[in-house]
């Protein structure tokens, strides 16, 4: 297999009981302090997604804001924010999704996308899945194709891909 995974994938620090007990926090920040590592990732990305026609890169607050515009830049797309509440000046449209204890909001603002665009989703993480599901509808109310969501990390026992249902889903390190 291709040995910048595994590069990759050593880069990545796991810190236990971070933010709770119990969670074994995956640090993406010692993943930017290798910048043969952090490049290897882009790079990945970009060898899947040039060429496929996407002309929007949707990132999710707040790392999704890290991978997403190295992606945007080198395949000739837009890159959109998807926002914590309030956090957008212009008028917005918003999709709440499910926490472990509540829930939270996501907005993306109005005339950033149009009917008929084709996006990648991308984020740090998968766990639940629940974040990139209020992505995916956030895009679809507004008529934009979500050709695949594509993270650095799959947290695999948490069965994200399956909340997904058909939409793909693309990872380049799976964690248990
Ligand atoms: C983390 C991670 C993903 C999300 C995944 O973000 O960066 O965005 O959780 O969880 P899910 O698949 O169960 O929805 P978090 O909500 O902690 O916020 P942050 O990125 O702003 O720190
Ligand atoms: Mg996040």
């Amino acid at each position: 297999k291709d040995d910048r995974i595994a590069r990759i994938s050593s880069a990545i620090r796991v810190i236990p009981d971070f933010p709770k007990p119990g969670i074994m926090f995956q640090d993406i920040t010692t993943l930017l302090l290798d910048p043969k590592a952090f490049k290897d990732t882009i790079d990945l990305f970009v060898e899947r997604y040039k060429g496929k026609d996407i002309s929007v890169v949707a990132g999710i607050e707040a790392r999704g804001f890290i991978f997403g515009p190295p992606i945007a830049l080198a395949i000739g797309a837009k890159f959109v924010p998807m926002r914590k509440p309030k956090k957008l000046p212009g008028e917005v449209i918003s999709e709440e999704y499910s926490l472990e204890y509540g829930t939270d909001k996501m907005e993306m603002h109005v005339g950033a996308v149009q009917a008929g665009e084709r996006a990648l989703v991308i984020d740090d993480l998968i766990a639940t899945g629940g974040t990139l599901c209020a992505a995916i509808r956030l895009l679809e109310r507004v008529g934009v194709h979500v050709v695949e969501c594509a993270c650095v990390i799959e947290l695999a026992d948490l069965k994200g891909r399956e909340r997904l249902g058909d939409k793909q889903l693309f990872v380049l390190v799976s964690s248990l």
